[in-house]
């Protein structure tokens, strides 16, 4: 058993606290890993503030890179040393869609079995199945995906969630490719994500939506190619007139509102694809005509961590990132300590930054 410090949510709303847990040695097919950075994302918020469920008291933190500390018996993919990304998605290989040939939507993604819990023994409810605001923390050796280890660790922990469900949204989910138009509606760290990922993938135009003039200007950092303010401009409109009164090939939704939803409805194409990547919350609802859904065709398509296999991608991802071909360090705003989480979703909710990478 290891005593660390950890980052959690104890009761809904309340501030987080950083507190001593308990961290089980691994077991069978588990890994323990030393975490070096991770991200704080929206949905660390979220469990905060009780939207995901109401398993209090939760781990928070969930876009970690780390080193491999030990292994549990039966573990053959990663090894004591190796500098790993966390990874939320561990393919099961047995459930109805992982037979099918899809793993990518795995339905019974792999987590550690032992508990990680407080001084007291109340067990912990680890943040989308890992609890990375912690000096270690006990994943299924699955989760863990080995990486070239030249990659700072601040810049690979963010593949692990925000960036790769932004990148994945674009290149998976909405299958940009070379030559087409896109919009992405709402330029945080997910949505410029996928605008890096649709000028990876060859897109010849790629629109920013945003309500805030700064996020816009970083959007253009990461390639968007025009961009449209909506707080002044009707965004619908806008894309039209950019792509000769048709709209794009391809709209991705990374806000999570209905009313941007229903934007990149609208901005699509006859025959194109909405892609959304931002998460609703559910009392959200959209009034949509049957004759326009059917009418202009194509697809809406709901991204799940950006459709990523994360053994496939993260290691893909961070060679990129390291020849110089993936500007994934323009998403760390700044490095904070294990105490600065709860500033850092004051900063996050006041839209100062795209990520606060927490350094361990
Ligand atoms: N139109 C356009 N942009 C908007 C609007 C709007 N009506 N409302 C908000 N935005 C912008 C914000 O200004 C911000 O730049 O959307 C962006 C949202 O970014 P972040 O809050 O930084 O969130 P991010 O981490 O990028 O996640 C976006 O994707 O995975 C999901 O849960 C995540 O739902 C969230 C979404
Ligand atoms: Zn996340």
């Amino acid at each position: 058993m290891n005593e660390v410090r950890g980052v959690i949510s104890r009761n809904k709303g309340a501030p987080v606290e950083l507190t001593m847990i308990l961290v089980p040695d691994p077991g069978p097919d588990e890994a323990l890993i030393r975490v070096q950075a991770c991200g704080v994302c929206h949905t660390d918020l979220h469990y905060r503030e009780g939207a995901i469920n109401d398993d209090f008291p939760f781990l928070l933190g969930h876009e970690a890179a780390g080193v491999v500390e030990k292994i549990g018996d039966g573990v053959d993919n990663v090894a004591p040393g190796d500098f790993v990304i966390i990874a939320w998605r561990a393919p099961c290989s047995e459930c109805r869609s992982c037979r099918r040939g899809r793993p990518w939507y795995c339905f019974a993604s792999r987590n550690a079995k032992q508990q990680m819990t407080l001084e007291d023994g109340t067990p912990l409810s680890p943040a989308l199945g890992i609890g990375a605001f912690a000096d270690l923390t006990l994943v299924d050796a699955q989760q863990a995906v080995k990486v070239d280890a030249k990659a700072p660790p601040e810049v690979a922990g963010l593949i692990g969630c925000g960036v790769m469900a932004g990148l994945g949204a674009a290149m998976y989910t909405g299958g940009v490719s070379r030559g087409d138009t896109v919009a992405v509606f709402g330029c945080g760290g997910v949505g410029d994500a996928a605008i890096l990922g649709s000028r990876l993938a060859g897109a010849r135009k790629i629109v920013a939506v945003d309500i805030d003039a700064n996020k816009l200007e970083w959007a253009k950092g990461f390639g968007a190619t025009d961009v449209v303010d909506a707080s002044r401009t009707d965004p619908v409109e806008a894309i039209k007139a950019m792509t000769d009164g048709f709209g794009v090939d391809v709209a991705i939704e990374a806000v999570g509102r209905p009313e941007t939803m229903l934007q990149a409805f609208y901005a699509r194409d006859l025959a194109g694809t909405l892609v959304q990547v931002g998460v609703p919350d559910p009392t959200m609802t959209v009034e949509l005509p049957v004759l326009e859904f059917f009418g202009r065709g194509g697809a809406l398509k709901p991204s799940w961590y950006g459709d990523c296999l994360p053994s496939r991608d993260f290691p893909m991802l961070v060679d990129l990132f390291l020849q110089g071909r993936l500007e994934l360090d323009r998403f760390v705003s700044e490095k904070i300590g294990i105490d600065g989480v709860e500033d850092a979703f004051a900063k996050m909710h006041r839209g100062e930054v795209l990520r606060s990478v927490v350094l361990l």
